[in-house]
Order: structure tokens, then sequence, then C-alpha cells
């Protein structure tokens, strides 16, 4: 084992590579998978060798990202080889390897016909083996074509695989275009994310969508202040920066570079059947000259936002569906040109909150109508709201029998999960006119508080702490960039990107 390390370093010492991570297994390792996992890397950095015998007893070394398979026609095609079959252990262990850890540096290049594929031709740094069970090695892209070269050939189909051992990975995100969330955003969307963090077997991507709020934040002052506003909502909600990755859209600049791809995976036809867009054009005050492009293009961000993270599950409230739906023939279409390159999704919105109504009684609530009802306000601002309800109009006298269908607060009690019984008995008391609607309101406006006030606890003990929440937003940012980036080579080398 000792042996095999010096003669890498060796090599590597020959060329003059000093920039190098040996990295540290552990124990368990059992195969390439187990090694990936362990390594602390992502597969997107990891690169597998494979040795094999063509049909004149040659060894062909195959190399390419660990996400893509041999395509064995064109390996054969580029080793001038009839026939190739994998190599036993024995064969391995003369060119002083192990499978599972294959190590190409330390494999002569005079022993063996060398082919690399184009998808290692993308890769920044690359993760391979060192011969040993033990340890893998992690250097730069340059320094491995010192060693290997830097011819690169199409030998291997880059495709997405899933490990099923994997967790199921949930991604949604808000947008910072007003400056606090309201319980329609709570209950459609961000409970779900706390509910999920909180699920084992998940990992869960949250995030803060400032490019889309550019759409309507036209001042830098205010983006500002409402992406930070909204990040300490996401942590009053119950979002733990220490269990989901919690990032910033901005932060991964290959979303935007995906935004490019995408624009070539949709039609013009299908985009104007959005809602976002129809509904604008629909508003006599609004034509197509009043319209802007971020909000026609805002769903073709937003699938980049999606596909670069290859989540299991977006969950959303009911008006985002249609924007996953096209998110998901976006993938469809791209890997109908070029292979089985993007995960696609899966839509997930809860049935009882997906479309939380409006104080108005009729409409989705939406900061934007002013029928909302807020959760981090000052208690006199959530007061107003609350009396603003609109309530059974026919009920004149406080002593009027009302009817509970009418008054969206036994609604706001269910969706909050108030205790049933205690609802049921205001419903009687409605019903019989002995409980006027000015005293049901200031009742539900104590019942709310209690509710909220966990959340609002939590949000400013995170807002004391600002350091502490733009340090793990930061480490959360690096973490999911990685994950985009390595989804971002695959794609560049699907759609053919030239790498000098
Ligand atoms: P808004 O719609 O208020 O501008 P966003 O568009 O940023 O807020 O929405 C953030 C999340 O909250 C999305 O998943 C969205 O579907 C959800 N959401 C917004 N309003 C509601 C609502 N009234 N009911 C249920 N979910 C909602
Ligand atoms: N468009 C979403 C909204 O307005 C926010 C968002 C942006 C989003 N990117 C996303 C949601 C990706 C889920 C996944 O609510």
């Amino acid at each position: 084992m000792k042996l095999k390390m010096e003669k890498l370093k060796t090599i590597l010492g020959k060329h003059e590579i000093n920039e190098f991570e040996i990295i540290e297994l552990g124990s368990d390792i059992t195969d390439a998978k187990t090694q990936i996992v362990a390594s602390g890397y992502g597969s997107q950095h990891h690169i597998a060798s494979v040795v094999f015998e063509n049909e004149k007893g040659k060894y062909v070394l195959g190399i390419r990202n660990a996400n893509a398979k041999f395509k064995s026609g064109a390996l054969k095609k580029f080793s001038n080889s009839k026939k190739l079959k994998m190599v036993s252990p024995d064969v391995l262990a003369k060119l002083s390897q192990i499978a599972g850890s294959v190590c190409p540096l330390t494999i002569d290049p005079k022993e063996v016909i060398v082919v690399i594929d184009e998808s290692v031709a993308v890769m920044s740094d690359i993760v391979c083996g060192t011969g040993t069970i033990e340890n893998a090695i992690k250097l730069s892209r340059q320094d491995f074509e010192k060693v290997m070269g830097a011819k690169y050939v199409r030998v291997a189909e880059v495709q997405y695989v899933r490990n099923e051992n994997e967790l199921d990975r949930y991604l949604s995100g808000v947008a910072p275009s007003a400056s606090e969330v309201h319980l329609g955003n709570y209950l459609g969307a961000m409970k779900q994310f706390v509910d999920f963090q909180n699920t084992p077997g998940t990992e869960n991507y949250y995030f803060l969508a400032d490019y889309h709020a550019i759409n309507t934040v036209h001042e830098g002052s205010s983006l500002r202040s409402n992406t930070q506003n909204v990040m300490l909502d996401y942590l009053g909600a119950g979002v733990d920066p220490e269990k989901s990755v919690f990032y910033i859209e901005s932060q991964i600049p290959e979303i935007f570079e995906m935004t490019e791809v995408l624009n070539n995976a949709v039609t013009l036809g299908e985009m104007k059947r959005m809602h976002g867009y129809k509904d604008k054009l629909a508003d006599p005050n609004q034509d197509e000259n009043s319209i802007n492009m971020g909000l026609f293009n805002y769903p073709i961000l937003m699938a980049a936002d999606i596909l670069l993270f290859e989540p299991d599950f977006i969950p959303v409230g009911e008006d985002q569906a249609q924007h996953v739906e096209i998110c998901r023939d976006m993938a469809r279409s791209f890997n109908s040109r070029y292979g089985d390159i993007l995960k696609i999704p899966e839509l997930y919105v809860k049935e009882a909150t997906g479309r939380v109504i409006g104080t108005d009684g009729e409409r989705k609530m939406s900061k934007s109508i002013g029928n909302i009802l807020g959760i981090f306000s000052d208690d006199n601002v959530i007061k107003k709201q609350i009396m603003a309800i609109t309530t059974d109009p026919a009920r004149i006298k406080v002593d009027d029998p009302g009817d509970p269908d009418k008054n969206p607060i036994f609604y706001y009690l269910e969706i909050i999960g108030h205790d049933k019984s205690k609802i049921e008995e205001y419903r009687e008391r409605y019903r019989k006119g002995t409980i006027g609607d000015v005293e049901f309101k200031k009742e539900f406006f104590e019942i709310y508080r209690e509710y909220i006030s966990p959340m609002r606890d939590r949000r400013a003990k995170y807002a004391k702490d600002m350091d502490y929440v733009n340090d793990m937003v930061k480490e959360n940012g690096k973490k999911a960039r990685d994950v985009a980036m390595g989804v971002m080579d695959r794609v560049r080398t699907a759609i053919g990107v030239y790498r000098v």
C-alpha cells in the first residue's frame, strides 16, 4: 500500500505537481459508490477508470466521469479494438491496481492504450483512485492532463445516475419580492419545507430567489433589505441552516448559464401559455410593451433553479404548479435531444393549504392584493388585518345568527390546526348569534398570536446573530454550488461545449 502511494507521489513529483489532496476514505469502502460518498466530494468530481483487454491482448484504459457510461462501440473504435473485455483482478494486480480504485496516474502509458472521454474535459477538479482502498486523490484537471495527456474523445454517454441509497431531495424557493412572508407563503410552502427538513431520509435545498424578485423590486436597497428579511422569515418559520442547504439563488452563477441552455428547450407558444404572462396580458392596463422579458422568462429561470439540483420533489403552493410542469417539459425536451441527462422532478402541493384564501374570503392570499395575514409584522398591523377580515354581510346586529361558511376565520382556525372541539364551539356560538364578529376577531387575534409566537421568537433570536446567519448562508451556498456545478458540467458536455 505504502509502495503504491510512494509510486504515485514520485510520478506527481516528476511532473512538478505539488497541489493535490490525498483523501482518507476510512475502512468501509466496498465499491466505487461507497468511495464517492466517503470522499466527501460529489460524484461529479470523480472519474472512473476501467482497464479492458482487446482481442490482441493489448490493455485499454478507459477514463470517464463517474456519472457517464461507456459506449462500447465508440470505445472499440478509439482504441482500435474489435473486442473488449474488462480485465480480471489478477491482471489489475499485475498493473499494480485494484478493482474499484484504479489509479490512472500510475499506469504506464506505454503499457496501455489510453482513451479519455469528453466528460472529463469539463471537470475542474478530478478525484480518482490511488490503487489502494484507503485513499483517493484530488488534483486539478490541468495537473491530471500533465500526466495523462489532454486528448479527449467521445466514448461515453453522460447520464443522470440515481443511486438507490440516495436520500429523497426536496427543493424550493421563495422570491424576496416583498419585505415579509405571509400566512399563505407559510402554510402553502414554508411549513412543508420544515416538515420535510425534519423527516429522516430527506435532503433539503431551500433558497431565496433574489433574481426572480428583480422583476418587481427595482431598487437595490429594497432588494437587499427584502432578501435579509425574508431570509430571517425562513429561519423564523423553522428552516434550519444546519439541517437544510439554505442559500441564495445569486450565489450560484451556473443557474444563469443553465437558463440560457433551457431557453432552447421550450417554445414561444408554450411560454405564452404561462399564467403569469397571460394574466398580465389580460389586464386592460397592460400590453406587450409594459410586460418585461423577466416576467415572461420567469419560468425558465425557475426551471434552471430546479434542474441544476436534481430534486425529487418541489414543494410549492398551487400557483406554482404550472411552472413546475413546464420545468418538467423542458427537462424532457432537453433529454430527448441529448440523452438521459436531467432528472425530472415531481410537484408537491399540499392539498389543504395549496391555495390559502385571503382576508377577503375569496381570492388567493397575496401581498399584491393586500388580503394577507402577516406573521412577523407588529401586533397592531396583524390586528388591523384581522379586523379587516370580510365576514357574513347579512349579519347586522351582534346577536344576529351567523353563517360560519361566510366567515373565513373558521377556515383560518382549521388550517392553523386549532383544537377541533373549540372550533366546533365557536361554530355553535356563531350560528346562534352568541358571539359577535368583533368579539370573535379579537379572540382569533389572541389565538393567532399564540400560533405565530414561536416563529417570531425564533426569528428574533436569529436576527440578533446576523453574523451566524450570513456565515451559514455562505457555507450552504458553497455546498449548493458544488451540486449545481456538477450538473452544469454534465450539461456542457452533453451540448458539446468545446474546451481548450
Ligand atoms: P407571493 O405569491 O406572495 O408573491 P411567492 O411567489 O414568493 O409569494 O411564493 C412563495 C411560495 O408561497 C410559493 O411556493 C407559492 O406557491 C406559495 N404561496 C404564495 N401565496 C400562497 C397562497 N395564498 N396559498 C398557498 N401558497 C402560496
Ligand atoms: N417562482 C416561485 C414563486 O414565486 C419562487 C421560485 C423560484 C421557486 N424558483 C423556484 C419555487 C424553484 C420552487 C422552485 O413562488
